[in-house]
């Protein structure tokens, strides 16, 4: 089996020539406690990246406000110089206070000294795709990106950004953004629990689009659900790796990024993009997050 075969198939984001293998990983766990400073082991968290690209990983997730810019360091640290065929994916619209809070940066300054500080963190020239992310802490809210996306459009034709991506957003914005620039990838919050975008991953799959799932485990408060067990129990592999599988088995224009400071944790989740799901399977996980099903259980 190739390293792409192994790693769910490969996707190429539309318009581009960037094919990444659709089995990602985010960085964001990388940093210390609550995404904030150091992490309590660096070489740790260097021989995660160095192990999951050496696994043929080709798509990493970050932002310098993951740290803030500890994440970033720790991705040069352990990859600079990037291989060819690595993505990085990073996204701006948000900073950290003093005491770990999640604030806004969304005015043209913040949002071009975010893509900045992404550029000079990571050592490149050019970012590979910057997200725009918008909305509130976990989900969007209605209302114009249009200034704020043109914003990274104007530094893409500047030739700091090669793609764009748009994230924590509604179908409604995603199309706004369209018609400013290409879209290449939406990243949203979406699991086998929490199912809001059922609609609009078919709708993105049609036009070629990725939609990247953040919090594919669940996030701060891991996926629990007496079906995902159940299943696990029966196929011989964890409720992890079943949630992952889901998310792959779902639509072919889903990558994933699961995020992990533990080696162990990434040689799982790598292994769940070759457990295949028989259709009956993928049924009876498709009732965790129907909202009939009593058993909706993304725990907060
Ligand atoms: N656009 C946005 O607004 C946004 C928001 C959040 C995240 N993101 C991106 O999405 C990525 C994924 O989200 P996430 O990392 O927050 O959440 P996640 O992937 O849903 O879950 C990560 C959590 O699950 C644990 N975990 C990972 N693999 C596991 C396994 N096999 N078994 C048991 N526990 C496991 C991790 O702990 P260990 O470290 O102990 O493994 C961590 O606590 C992030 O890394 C980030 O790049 C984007």
């Amino acid at each position: 089996m190739s390293k792409a075969e192994n790693l769910g198939g490969a996707f190429t984001l539309p318009g581009t020539n960037l094919t990444v293998n659709r089995m990602g990983y985010g960085a964001m766990q990388l940093a210390g406690p609550h995404v904030f400073g150091p992490p309590r082991d660096r070489a740790a968290a260097v021989a995660v990246l160095r192990e999951a690209v050496a696994s043929g990983v080709n798509h990493i997730d970050t932002s310098d406000f993951y740290g803030p810019h500890v994440t970033n360091q720790i991705i040069r640290e352990a990859l600079h110089p990037y291989p060819q065929e690595l993505a990085i994916v990073t996204k701006v619209g948000a900073k950290r206070g003093p005491e770990a809070e999640w604030l806004p940066a969304q005015s043209p300054a913040e949002l071009k000294d975010g893509v900045h500080d992404n550029l000079r963190n990571l050592g490149v020239d050019a970012l590979d795709v910057v997200n725009l992310r918008v909305g509130g802490p976990m989900e969007p809210s209605e209302g114009s990106i249009a200034e704020r996306f043109s914003v990274l459009a104007e530094l893409q034709q500047q030739g700091l950004i090669r793609d764009l991506g748009v994230s924590n957003v509604t179908a409604a914005q995603v199309e706004e953004a369209r018609a400013i620039a290409p879209v290449v990838c939406v990243q949203n919050h979406y699991n086998v629990a929490h199912r809001n975008d059922d609609g609009l991953i078919g709708h993105l799959a049609g036009q070629g689009i990725a939609y990247v799932p953040y919090f594919p485990l669940g996030g701060f408060t891991p996926l629990q659900s007496s079906t995902l067990s159940d299943v696990a129990a029966r196929l011989g592999v964890t409720p992890m790796q079943v949630a992952l599988a889901w998310l792959l088995h779902r639509s072919p224009n889903i990558l994933l990024i699961p995020g992990t400071s533990s080696l162990a944790h990434l040689r799982e989740n790598l292994a769940a993009a070759r457990l295949a799901l028989s259709a009956e399977v993928a049924d009876q996980l498709n009732s965790i997050g129907s909202s009939a099903a009593p058993d909706a259980v993304e725990v907060r």
